[in-house]
């Protein structure tokens, strides 16, 4: 979308159905700025801090590991209530974590092989 304001642009972007378009700004966000985009809220966009080019989410098997996923995303529990906004994540492949979903680092205690 050229030409377009950054209100505009957010708008069409935030409205996207399947997640398949996002925006970020070319900085880190807080926590608080994160959840903000991801619904919308955010009060102020400063044009020159926008990357123009949609991110898409990369997600990494780790060999012995977890999965690694890194972008925009949001995860969702089994409550239907979204877990903490962040831009990426280790998931617990091996089962014995003790924050499931996310990886602790126990694969490596309990020697876990793919
Ligand atoms: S994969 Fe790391 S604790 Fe399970």
């Amino acid at each position: 979308m050229e030409g377009a304001p950054t209100r505009r642009i957010l708008e069409v972007v935030n409205k996207c159905p399947t997640q398949a378009l996002i925006w970020k700004y070319n900085k880190d966000l807080t926590s608080e700025e994160q959840k903000a985009q991801r619904h919308g809220t955010r009060e102020e966009e400063n044009p020159k801090t926008l990357s123009g080019t949609p991110q898409r989410s990369k997600i990494k098997i780790m060999k012995d590991g977890p999965i690694v996923v890194e972008g925009l995303y949001t995860v969702i529990g089994t409550d239907d209530q979204e877990l903490k906004p962040t831009t990426m994540t280790s998931f617990c492949r091996c089962g014995s974590s003790h924050s499931l979903p996310y990886c602790d680092g126990t694969h490596r205690k309990i020697g876990f092989t793919d």
